[in-house]
């Protein structure tokens, strides 16, 4: 595991922005870089961390872990649903096949938690008992496992804009997607999540939530994007759940709540100017998203302080002229 030194080392370097014109046409996602040419798209994860909508700072080799997570995710998936991964020529990039994305994001979910306006939780805690379509009892508790996995969907929302969350019943009465269309994502994505849940736990971690995209090519349904990261999922720690839970405390986590709650606590929950972010707190934030990588794959991370950009250089644009 990196020492809060050696990745304090690796500040300088982070990877905040590409040019790679070569590539293709460029689309700057959030986290991603994208360049798309002749029916193939390259994502580079750069360092940059987005909460709440926003982007927030650089997080030293938060794009690498980013795409190797994504990586392991994929190969232990390939059975249940096509990918469009093509290569990864280098720890932050891959290759993929470009897709016609669905408009809808699969999110499933096995714990009644959350904390932004859009959660499970909050939406039970002021009395809905209805959750796009799922049905609550009464008298659970925050962070309490559902009796199964729920989904929830939301609509993708425009570049820039926020997701909200639909009733299956709204997105094929919208039209949005055929009921048969519904059907298939909705059984592949639990699917992929009961595959999530099950590789978690021999980890001693608990796949809490998540969510999937996905594309079309040839007719054939695509998973596209990225795969059970720290970025999409909630995890926590499996051997203190119970405690914690029975205590009415909060889980152990490993994911990028550290951030979200240091920003929270100095009042900022998306609007407004972003609040400073000291050194100390991105290494921190970088440790935590090491930690994940090492715990969701059983392998340490390998990584070299220096230049990321130069040998994304090498790897990639060198090959493509
Ligand atoms: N294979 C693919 N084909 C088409 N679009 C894709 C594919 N894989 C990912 N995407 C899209 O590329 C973007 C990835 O960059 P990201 O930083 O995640 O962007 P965003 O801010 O939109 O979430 C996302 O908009 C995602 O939907
Ligand atoms: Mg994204």
């Amino acid at each position: 595991m990196f020492t809060p030194e050696e990745i304090a080392q690796q500040i300088p370097f982070c990877l905040g922005a590409t040019d790679f014109p070569t590539l293709g046409e460029k689309y700057e996602g959030k986290v991603r870089d994208n360049y798309i040419k002749d029916g193939r798209r390259v994502l580079i994860a750069t360092d940059r961390l987005s909460a709440f909508d926003r982007v927030i700072t650089l997080i030293p080799f938060k794009g690498q872990v980013l795409n190797q997570i994504a990586e392991f995710w994929f190969r232990k998936t390939s059975d249940i649903v096509k990918n469009h991964v093509i290569a990864f020529p280098d720890p932050n990039v891959v290759v993929a096949r470009e897709c016609l994305p669905l408009p809808v994001e699969m999110v499933v979910r096995g714990y009644l938690t959350g904390v932004t306006t859009t959660s499970a939780w909050y939406h039970y805690e002021r009395g809905g008992r209805n959750f796009c379509g799922n049905v609550l009892p009464e008298g659970m508790r925050k962070n309490q496992q559902f009796s199964r996995p729920i989904l929830t969907p939301s609509t993708k929302a425009a570049h820039g804009g926020h997701d909200e969350s639909v009733a299956p019943e709204e997105i094929v009465g919208r039209g949005v997607l055929t009921r048969e269309m519904w059907q298939k994502l909705a059984d592949i994505s639990l699917r992929l999540f009961a595959r999530g849940v099950e590789i978690c736990a021999e980890q001693g971690i608990i796949l809490v939530d998540t969510k999937y995209e996905f594309g079309l090519l040839d007719g054939e349904i695509i998973l596209m994007d990225e795969i059970h990261t720290p970025d999409s999922s909630r995890f926590w720690f499996a051997n203190e759940y119970e405690a914690r839970f029975s205590r009415g405390e909060e889980q152990k986590k490993i994911d990028k709540e550290y951030l979200r709650e240091w920003l929270a606590a100095r009042g900022f929950i998306g609007e407004g100017e972003i609040p400073a972010i000291p050194d100390e707190i991105r290494v921190e934030t970088a440790r935590r998203y090491i930690e994940a990588y090492e715990l969701i794959t059983g392998r340490e991370f390998e990584a070299e302080v220096g230049e990321v950009i130069s040998r994304i250089q090498r790897n990639v644009v060198g090959l493509s002229s």
